[in-house]
């Protein structure tokens, strides 16, 4: 099963991943997920994790030696690592990212806080032959630290691996699969009961029983919701 690794200074943020579709899938042994503290490797009385940056500005930066000891202690030279390291200067993450995260064995998420991690982390592991490192970011906004985007991360993967979703029909179906040419399509409106709610019916011809005219219809309707995207 795949191992996922999260080291932070605030585990507490993680105990979400105890319910629902995610804490289900570990506890049926579809995926092993450990949540580190970072302050576990930090030294001194105030166990210290940041230090002011090096040619000034604001703010504090997170120090490289517990980040080293941190991920050394869960990586070895046996296997590949993909470490995921979360900042708004990464790549964008992606439903097509997703996919190829779901397919590893080991992903170690780092989520640093302040103005990020000491660069030399990042640069280190970048030339370690067992790892291959991700910066990532999941969106052009800035957040306190890496954990949110962690947890983001984590929710658009493990429902991609095999087993979790109870229907993996409503996978193939669902808003982001790319198109033939590449191109994102999201998901066709949906309905329930009742047909008829403070006055707006459902569209006719989802109740025509008429399957082949449904498909086309839900087609077009994801057509202009993709395009009204833009
Ligand atoms: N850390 C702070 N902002 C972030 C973002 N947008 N994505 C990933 N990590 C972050």
């Amino acid at each position: 099963m795949p191992r996922y690794d999260i080291i932070t200074i605030f585990p507490d943020y993680f105990s979400t991943l105890d319910i629902s579709l995610i804490g289900k899938a570990r506890t049926a042994g579809l995926v092993d997920i450990e949540i580190h503290d970072l302050r576990d490797h930090a030294e001194g009385v105030h166990k210290s994790v940041d230090d002011t940056p090096y040619g000034g500005g604001a703010g504090m930066v997170m120090s490289p030696e517990p980040w080293g000891k941190a991920i050394d202690e869960v990586t070895s030279n046996e296997i590949i690592h993909d470490l995921i390291v979360l900042t708004p200067a990464g790549k964008k993450f992606d439903q097509s990212m997703a996919e190829q995260f779901s397919k590893l064995e080991h992903l170690v998420f780092a989520c640093g806080r302040y103005e990020g991690i000491d660069h030399r982390v990042t640069e280190y592991y970048g030339t370690q032959p067992t790892f291959r490192v991700h910066e990532v970011s999941i969106g052009d906004y800035v957040l306190n630290g890496g954990e949110v985007a962690t947890l983001v991360m984590l929710e658009a993967i493990i429902r991609l691996i095999p087993g979790v979703l109870g229907n993996p029909e409503s996978l193939a179906e669902e808003s982001h699969t790319l198109t033939s040419n590449g191109e994102a399509i999201v998901e066709y409106p949906n309905y329930t009961k009742p047909a008829i709610w403070r006055e707006l019916s459902v569209p006719e011809i989802l109740l025509s029983g008429n399957h082949a005219a449904i498909k086309g219809y839900r087609h077009e309707e994801a057509i202009k919701r993709s395009q009204n995207r833009e």
